[in-house]
């Protein structure tokens, strides 16, 4: 006895040629949640948005750099503006005037009319003359140099025997006496004594006018034969 071979089992028969063919539809685009939307929250909208950006284009981040750039220079003014304040409160202005007494030599170092060289380090003239005009005797007097009209600082003129104020016009005797100029009194005297050691101290804490009759104090000359 032979085995029957058996024939192959035939392959299944086609689909039905009425039946509709399978139409691919095409893929719906993603919609963002309502809530969601003109919202970056994701890393991903991100990159999408960044996908989308036209490379040439970099106005976003130049402006970004712009505020960034304007921001750290007004906090770097800022910073600035009080490290000064600092500096300024750690190491206030000092005024280095000059004392209001002070030694000028002895009697003998000065010749008779006026000597300038105490009127730049200390605003004063110091004059020697035979017979003053309040006191009525040889000695000394020393005159302040600012102008009693505004408070300039007036020249000593030796050719005219006279002060005269650059500022406007005005004039003194060596006295101290006014005589032109909108000035409208004498320049002041300030007190003027001798030291124990000899020499002549002049205090400018002390002034005396000629209008109120104050150069007939004794402080304000010193008599020297
Ligand atoms: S300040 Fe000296 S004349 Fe005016």
């Amino acid at each position: 006895m032979t085995d029957e071979v058996k024939p192959p089992t035939p392959a299944a028969p086609p689909p039905a040629a009425h039946a509709a063919p399978a139409v691919a539809k095409p893929a719906a685009p993603a919609v963002p949640p309502a809530n969601l939307a003109g919202k970056t929250t994701t890393a991903a909208a991100a990159a999408g948005k960044a996908s989308t950006r036209d490379p040439d284009d970099t106005s976003p981040l130049v402006t970004r750099r712009v505020w960034l750039a304007m921001a750290w220079g007004a906090f770097s003014a800022g910073s600035a503006v009080a490290l000064a304040a600092t500096g300024r409160f750690m190491f206030p202005n000092v005024l280095n005037e000059p004392p209001q007494q002070f030694k000028v030599g002895v009697p003998a170092d000065f010749g008779m009319g006026v000597d300038e060289r105490y009127k730049e380090s200390n605003g004063v003239w110091i004059v020697r003359t035979a017979d003053d005009i309040a006191q009525h005797a040889s000695g000394f007097y020393v005159l302040s140099t600012t102008c009693t009209h505004l408070g300039c600082t007036p020249n000593y003129l030796s050719a005219e025997g006279k002060f005269k104020c650059p500022c406007h016009g005005s004039g003194f005797r060596t006295t101290g006496i006014n005589f032109e100029g909108p000035a409208p009194r004498p320049l002041e005297r300030v007190r003027v004594a001798l030291a124990e050691d000899g020499q002549i101290l002049v205090d400018k804490s002390r002034k005396f006018q000629y209008e109120l009759g104050q150069w007939i104090d004794p402080d304000s000359f010193l008599q020297i034969a």
